[in-house]
């Protein structure tokens, strides 16, 4: 599978990859778009490019479990859709998550409470449970086999915390209608750690990517389409949506959903209200069958999130998967520290863990007031509907999103839909909000802040073989990557979204936009929005080589 970074997850290599259409050929006619003889552009026959008869009427840009999830639930009611990927299906974040499937709300129902009130948190509790069921019931219909099952969360306390929060949380958790979360005296990890924890039951989990296979098979065997290698570089709302392709085709569809993680179709309007995490996981081999199947999470900040994989066979040994150790995107160099720290934590924790198989990251849209956004895009018409600020529960806030935009695009009222409304303002949690663009603007002014004169190196010389990083020549900040064989690659170091710097990311060898989150592989080609064009090469005097990027 092609990904949006060098580290592999446990699931990339373990479960099957989701196949997708390259383009369904029609009888005689070559396998890819720019082949096809067809008009550029609006005169282009809407839908041609796919299947002419089957025409989609409603296209959904990006096929992790967001967009997925939303085309299976559409197909099932009978809509045409056609989902378009940039790269291969669930080959974003879906496939570097960790896939627990909660209702606890990572950032905790006391603080949503303060965001949204008790009717808020109620209606997230509500969703949330919704989604692990909706899951579950899709894997059951579809005969997915995708290691789903329903099993205890527990939320302990980190060091230095005290039992006062979690009271105060299996309050809030009551409130919003949780009334099975108990607080348990004696819970107890296999080491370091025993006293009270919050038992939130019937969580679940499951192994993201068998799962994106299946809802694609299942797209598929309900007449929809799923076509992997299209970028699309921008939407127009109107009567009809015209869905503009990065190769200059475009498509017309009744209404368009945009669930690229980051929705690439808007400039400002939903990035102000949320900001890029990376995160990081590790995973370690433990004996089959040493410890019982369980959600582990701690009151940290940034906090430990835990769970366990099953043996994929009699003689295999089970999987302890770790994740934690955020920051903001761009912000933070040490990756192998953070893999140690990982290791070490859940060593002292679970001493049965044995040797590291994996180590991952990936990267969480953290929204102001800890909701997704799922609903009309607000900078645009009605037909145009988004869905974004996952947090660290994307599985079902994608599930979720899949729920409320099926409701809006077939005419029904949505309970949930108010709660997720992309156009919500930050009327509480005002401080985080403003902090947030503070540090988006101070990129703009600084061009990474942090370094002097806006750069994290003066030379290029600095830069060893596989790595990169950010210098001025000619007065504009380069991104300048070197190959192994010592060959360089300079392009702009400013984000072709709004014009941040970009910071190189040695782990996954990309470069990063800590803005908005716009990720770009060493030589410039868009990974992951909001950007959808690629940073423009330029050359050893920093001036640009070829014509500007498009779009
Ligand atoms: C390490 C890690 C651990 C996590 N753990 C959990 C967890 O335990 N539980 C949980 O609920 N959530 C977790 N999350 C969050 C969850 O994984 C994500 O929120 C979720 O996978 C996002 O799904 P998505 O469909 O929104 O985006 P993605 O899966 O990123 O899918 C977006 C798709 O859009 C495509 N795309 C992008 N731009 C374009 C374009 N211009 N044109 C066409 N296609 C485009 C991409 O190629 C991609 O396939 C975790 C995330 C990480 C990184
Ligand atoms: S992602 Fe917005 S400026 Fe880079």
């Amino acid at each position: 599978m092609r990904g949006t970074g060098s580290s592999r997850s446990l699931w990339m290599d373990t479960a099957p990859r989701p196949e997708a259409t390259r383009v369904a050929p029609h009888p005689g006619e070559p396998a890819h778009p720019s082949d096809l003889d067809m008009d550029k552009g609006l005169a282009f026959a809407p839908y041609s490019l796919v299947d002419r008869d089957r025409p989609a009427d409603v296209v959904v840009v990006g096929a992790g479990i967001a967009g997925l999830t939303t085309a299976y639930l559409l197909a099932r009611e009978g809509r045409a859709v056609l989902v378009l990927d940039a790269r291969d299906p669930a080959g974003g974040e879906t496939a570097r998550t960790t896939a627990h499937l909660s209702n606890a709300i990572d950032d905790r129902y006391s603080f949503l409470e303060t965001q949204v009130g008790e009717e808020g948190a109620r209606l997230a509790a509500e969703s949330h449970t919704a989604a692990i069921e909706m899951i579950g019931r899709i894997a059951a219909q579809e005969d997915i086999a995708c290691d789903y099952r329903r099993l205890d969360g527990w939320l302990f306390l980190a060091p230095g915390d005290d039992r006062h929060l979690l009271e105060e949380e299996l309050a809030a958790a009551h409130r919003a209608g949780l009334t099975d979360v108990d607080l348990v005296e004696d819970f107890r990890l296999p080491a370091n750690y025993a006293g009270p924890a919050l038992r939130f039951p019937r969580q679940g989990q499951f192994d993201p990517m068998k799962y994106a296979a299946g809802l694609v098979r299942a797209i598929r065997a309900l007449g929809g389409q799923v076509v992997a290698g299209q970028r699309v570089t921008s939407v127009e709302g109107g009567e009809e949506a015209i869905i503009h392709l990065a190769d200059g085709h475009s498509l017309k569809a009744a209404a368009c959903v945009v669930a690229t993680n980051s929705p690439v179709i808007d400039t400002v309007a939903i990035h102000t209200k949320q900001a890029p995490y990376r995160t990081y996981v590790v995973a370690l081999r433990v004996p089959r069958g040493s410890l019982e199947p369980a959600l582990w999470w701690d009151t940290r900040d940034d906090y430990h999130y835990v769970r366990l994989q099953a043996a994929a066979d009699e003689q295999g040994d089970d999987i302890l998967i770790i994740g934690g150790e955020d920051h903001k995107t761009g912000e933070a160099q040490d990756h192998d520290q953070r893999f140690l720290r990982l290791e070490d934590w859940a060593r002292r924790h679970f001493p049965m863990a044995a040797e590291t198989v994996c180590r991952w990251s990936g990267q969480v849209m953290e929204p102001f007031d800890g909701l997704a956004f799922i609903g009309r895009d607000p900078a645009n018409t009605a037909n145009i509907l988004i869905a974004t600020g996952d947090s660290g529960m994307g599985m079902t806030h994608g599930t979720i999103a899949g729920m409320v935009l099926t409701d809006l695009l077939q005419g029904r009222a949505n309970a949930w839909a108010g709660l997720y409304e992309p156009s919500r303002k930050p009327a509480r949690n005002l401080r985080e909000y403003l902090k947030e663009n503070l540090d988006v603007a101070r990129e703009y002014a600084f061009g990474g802040y942090r370094h002097e004169g806006g750069t994290d190196i003066t030379s290029e010389a600095a830069i060893a073989p596989g790595g990169g990083g950010v210098l001025r020549i000619g007065g504009q900040p380069v991104a300048v990557f070197r190959a192994e064989d010592g060959s360089l690659t300079r392009v702009s170091a400013k984000c072709t979204h709004l014009g941040c710097t970009v910071h190189w990311n040695g782990l996954e060898n990309s470069w990063d936009c800590p803005c908005h989150g716009s990720r770009f592989a060493p030589d410039g080609a868009v990974l992951a929005g909001p950007a959808v064009a690629d940073l423009a090469p330029v050359d050893a005097s920093g001036e640009p080589v070829g014509p500007p990027p498009e779009p």
